[in-house]
């Protein structure tokens, strides 16, 4: 053991206490506790004292927190871990809501432990987001690929990338097909789906680890699927809360959760991008395409997605004809850098019908297999240092 942890309880005396009882018993790490009751000091003891984890004790109320997060976002360090302690008896007797798991996510919350806290989950939440393993793993991160319309290749995209990232990965990838109207990435992997995510939202109150993943479909490549639901009927069950919750296991679960969206602003694709580390916004080389991704990316700004978590992609899903915008027109239309260009390939429609991931055929050299391996490898990297290097 290097150097011990510093983590700043921000609440009761009482959680301070439990902390460094149970912290004592953690044999991965040395803790050290330090507290403060509220969060207007804590700030101040971030910036002077810089601990490596914050638990603050979760209120109803997250205005503060979210100021809080906001300050420590602004400034010149990276913000430290920060972990959210609940009881019930904070929440009238009652688990907090999957809404009220949405806002505490939106305010940086990165992981939940719950009182009276134990050894076990506190020393596995640090080695979680602070151990070796995170650094060397991305431990859980949420790529979600987004769009204001259809067709342009957003399932195309996100389940090549998903196997793209399962095949060095095998069982710690999952795609989760959103698009709940038209989800067609059991298809596109030739999966028959015997539960789909209808069921782990069915599940949500015992959803854990294990559960997820026998809920979730294996294709060969290694890839895990939770496949959208069967019908509108089985749809209209999974909402913002709900989905909040999967997403809120499955980043604990695997080291890449992907996931598939609908074409609609709602308050599903709201939550969705709350979780996301990377919210790939797909843009295919038209005008009235790329006026609809211009309004797109200002909708993430005000969501709170600063540029760190775009990612804009550049998809030729028709042949070139005249009239087609090329890469530079695009950038200098969204007025920033374009992430990855992905070709036109007749190679995608073959595979489409006939159920065998493109991703998996499609050599790493040219054309669309060598941009899906560039988007892999930049999705690999530490998530502050992407785009680091991509001239503005
Ligand atoms: N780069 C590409 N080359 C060839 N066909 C593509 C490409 N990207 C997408 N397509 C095709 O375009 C159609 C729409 O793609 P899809 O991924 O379903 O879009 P979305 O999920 O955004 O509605 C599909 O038939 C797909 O095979
Ligand atoms: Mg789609």
């Amino acid at each position: 053991m290097d150097k011990s942890t510093l983590v700043l309880v921000v609440g009761s005396e009482a959680l301070a206490q439990e902390v460094s009882a149970v912290g004592a018993a953690v044999k991965s790490r040395a803790i050290q506790v330090q507290r403060t009751p509220d969060l207007r000091r804590a700030a101040e003891l971030v910036r002077t004292r810089r601990p490596d984890a914050v638990l603050v004790e979760l209120d109803r109320d997250l205005r503060d927190l979210h100021a809080f997060s906001a300050e420590l976002e602004s400034g010149p360090d990276a913000p430290p871990l920060l972990v959210g302690a609940w009881s019930r008896e904070r929440f009238g007797g009652e688990d907090p809501s999957g809404a009220y798991l949405i806002d505490a996510t939106r305010a940086r919350v990165r992981d939940f432990i719950r009182r009276p806290v134990s050894s076990a989950e506190l020393s596995d939440v640090l080695e979680r987001h602070l151990g070796a393993r995170a650094a060397s793993r991305a431990a859980g991160r949420v790529i979600a690929f987004v769009s204001n319309k259809g067709g342009v290749g957003k399932s195309t995209l996100s389940v090549s990338t998903a196997c793209a990232l399962a095949k060095a990965r095998p069982d710690q990838v999952l795609l989760i097909d959103a698009s709940l109207q038209l989800g067609l990435g059991a298809s596109m992997l030739d999966l028959d789906p015997t539960t789909t995510l209808v069921d782990a939202v069915a599940q949500q109150d015992r959803l854990d680890e294990t559960l997820l993943r026998e809920l979730s479909l294996r294709h060969p490549c290694g890839l895990r699927l939770l496949a959208a639901p069967k019908n509108a009927m089985d749809a209209a069950r999974i909402d913002d809360a709900s989905l909040a919750r999967v997403l809120t296991v499955a980043r604990r679960a695997f080291d890449f959760v992907v996931v598939d969206t609908f074409p609609l602003l709602d308050s599903i694709a709201v939550a969705i991008l709350d979780f996301a580390d990377d919210a790939c916004v797909v843009v295919t080389p038209t005008v009235p395409h790329v006026l609809g991704a211009v309004t797109l990316l200002d909708v993430l700004e005000r969501l709170g997605l600063g540029r760190g978590r775009q990612r804009v992609l550049l998809n030729h899903s028709h042949p070139r004809v005249a009239g087609t915008l090329d890469a530079e027109d695009v950038a200098t239309r969204l007025q920033r850098p374009i992430d990855a260009v992905f070709p036109f390939d007749k190679g995608l429609l073959i595979a489409q019908n006939t159920g065998e991931p493109y991703a998996l055929t499609a050599g790493k050299l040219f054309g669309f297999g060598r941009a899906l391996h560039e988007l892999a490898e930049l999705l690999t990297r530490p998530r502050g240092a992407v785009g680091a290097d991509v001239a503005p």
